[in-house]
């Protein structure tokens, strides 16, 4: 496995070629090692900083992940959060977390000819296994105006040995499918794909979108299991997505449900 490493000036490279990321004196960092990113690019946010911050790290040593779970983040990953003040229209279409899972999955394939999948809502798998991840989180600033901080990781060059047990069942890296794998070019390779979705969906978009990505997620069409906490799940034929980016569930009584937010299980063969 031969991988360029991630630095400062792969960082810079990545961004030379976009239109909001770095643009109109957004901060662009890197770190050899933070706590975790998305920490750092809310810290930038509250500073007043503007849509297009970028905060990249090589490893993090408090990354989070979904549901109050951690990312482990060791060195051989890629760890970004991008700062996004959207306005009310543009949060009433797709959700950034869903335009980021497919930048990453898009990215990964123009980087390294592999062709990742979905399982919605954000996760980024091959051969069923999780090699990305997308946390957003939003919060809403005195002025009424919202800002979410969309964090990545992408588990490139992974020693999956240095992942908790649990992890290693689940977790894969890129370099377990591929030779070679330049972070830097797939770090640029995701930054353009997803300014590209976002614009698109900011200036009224999104059906596209939505198509290409129900084309990478395998289970629609399949019965699932949806799990919403420790004492909620519903099971049902994931049909697909509605116009905001939710998992349109048939239940087995006839009736249909639209998930926002839950875990998803396949039930069948794949
Ligand atoms: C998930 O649980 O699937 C989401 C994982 C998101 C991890 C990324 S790594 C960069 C950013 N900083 C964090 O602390 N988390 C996100």
């Amino acid at each position: 496995m031969t991988q360029a490493p991630l630095d400062e000036a792969a960082v810079r490279q990545a961004t030379e070629r976009c239109r909001l990321v770095g643009s109109a004196g957004a901060p662009v960092e890197f770190h050899e090692r933070i706590g975790s990113t998305n920490d750092r690019a809310a810290e930038l946010a509250a500073g007043g900083a503007a849509e297009g911050a970028l905060v990249v790290a090589a490893r993090q040593e408090a990354g989070r992940g979904r549901r109050g779970r951690t990312w482990v983040s060791p060195p051989g990953g890629i760890y970004l959060s991008l700062l996004l003040r959207p306005d009310e229209g543009m949060l009433r279409r797709l959700p950034v977390t869903l335009l980021g899972g497919l930048a990453a999955a898009e990215a990964i394939e123009e980087a390294t000819g592999l062709k990742p999948e979905l399982k919605w809502p954000n996760d980024v798998l091959l051969g069923g296994r999780k090699v990305a991840g997308i946390l957003g989180e939003m919060t809403r600033e005195e002025s009424g105006e919202q800002r979410i901080v969309l964090g990545v990781g992408i588990n490139v060059a992974t020693e999956l040995a240095a992942l908790p047990q649990e992890l290693r069942e689940v977790a894969d890296s890129l370099a377990a499918h591929t030779d070679e794998v330049d972070a830097g070019a797939l770090l640029g390779a995701f930054l353009r794909r997803f300014e590209e979705h976002y614009l698109a969906v900011r200036r009224g978009g999104g059906a596209t979108i939505l198509a290409v990505a129900c084309a990478r997620m395998p289970l629609l069409g399949k019965p699932v299991r949806v799990r919403f906490s420790e004492e909620r799940q519903v099971t049902g034929i994931a049909s697909g997505l509605n116009a905001t980016g939710g998992l349109v569930l048939e239940l087995e009584d006839g009736t249909r449900e639209v998930v926002v937010a839950g875990e998803v299980e396949g039930m069948g063969a794949k």
